[in-house]
């Protein structure tokens, strides 16, 4: 209507189909994508930082604060942007800065800090304290609000499926993602919406990955590792750390579910992500293509005529005209 603006569109209804090209190459079947690349900023990230953004707006902050590798940092910088929020991103400096302009384009201030990622999450964390900050990082005061943004894509899977796939397989880092997924699940199931929660398949990274590290040595408490052991590559960032914020959410969602969990090494993740690109038409980042390589390693010849759903969390080619 003339003189009203357009209401905003939440973050989500991303595209879901059946990957035909993909079960004939790997030769898997009923294969299912949830392509998460196709989020306004590229990632699954959007449907977080736009609630927190809200959020944080309503509580009365002026400025919205977080410690990133990059992809949550660009997503929040739009929605901070979008909704008139000053941001304050910070990145390690010794990472890859894919994302940092197009941070920076979106008007944020940019912290480049020598310090490894989960030191920096706690630096932010006091740093926000100190500054009255809106702390949107994971596993701060606020971080409840993360499992209800990515409760959304199990809904929308049932909702776009007809029922309740068999098997959901989703990349690993801090685990939020999919241990928010599961909740998904297990909210439908307590409502009488599904019978059974599918059984989840975790996917990450050799480089350092504590839900992976603990699952594979039958822990049911999630491990911290040493932070000297583990490394980040350009493939991998998205993934390594030495403590999972939402690591035991996400051991338990695995565990509860029969699921399994395993390590993907880069170049495995970059063959997949160039499958991916080949057989189906999308440009995903690695990081995300670990979700298909995991189905393929734990599933292929084991699993027939059961739903495989592969929630590939991030598009490879991004935004950087600016
Ligand atoms: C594209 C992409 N996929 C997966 C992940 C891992 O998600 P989580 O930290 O929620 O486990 C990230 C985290 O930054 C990411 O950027």
């Amino acid at each position: 209507m003339e003189g009203m603006e357009a209401e905003e569109e939440p973050p989500g209804k991303t595209p879901f189909f059946r990957a035909r090209n993909l079960e004939r190459a790997l030769k898997l079947k009923r294969i299912f994508i949830k392509f998460e690349g196709a989020s306004t900023t590229g990632t699954q990230k959007d449907r977080i930082s736009r609630l927190h953004v809200l959020r944080a707006k309503s509580m009365g902050y002026d400025t919205i604060s977080l410690a990133t590798c990059g992809n949550y940092g660009a997503s929040i910088s739009h929605f901070a942007e979008l909704h008139g929020l000053k941001s304050v991103i910070a990145v390690p400096d010794y990472y890859s800065g894919e994302r940092n302009r197009e941070i920076l384009a979106n008007g944020s201030t940019i912290l480049s800090v020598n310090s490894k990622y989960e030191d920096l999450v706690e630096y932010m964390r006091d740093r926000s304290n100190d500054e009255s900050w809106y702390d949107s990082s994971p596993g701060s005061v606020n971080s409840h609000v993360d499992i209800e943004g990515y409760e959304m894509i199990a809904y929308e899977i049932v909702d776009q499926l007809g029922h309740a796939p068999s098997y959901v397989a989703a990349p690993l880092g801090n685990g939020t993602t999919l241990a928010g997924i599961y909740s998904g699940f297990r909210k439908m199931q307590d409502r009488g919406i599904i019978k059974k929660v599918p059984r989840f398949i975790g996917a990450s990274t050799p480089n350092g990955n504590p839900i992976v590290a603990s699952w594979k040595a039958r822990s049911r408490k999630i491990m911290e590792l040493d932070p000297g052991s583990i490394h980040e590559t350009k493939a991998s960032e998205p993934l390594v750390s030495y403590r999972a914020y939402d690591g035991q959410k996400a051991l338990n969602a695995i565990y509860k579910s029969n699921g399994m969990a395993t390590y993907v090494p880069d170049d495995e993740m970059e063959r997949y992500a160039a499958l991916i690109e080949h057989f189906e038409m999308l440009s995903v980042l690695p990081a995300s293509a670990s979700a298909l390589a995991a189905v393929d390693r734990l599933l292929n010849h084991k699993v027939t005529d059961r739903d495989i759903v592969t929630v590939l969390t991030g598009r490879s080619r991004i935004w950087t005209t600016q």
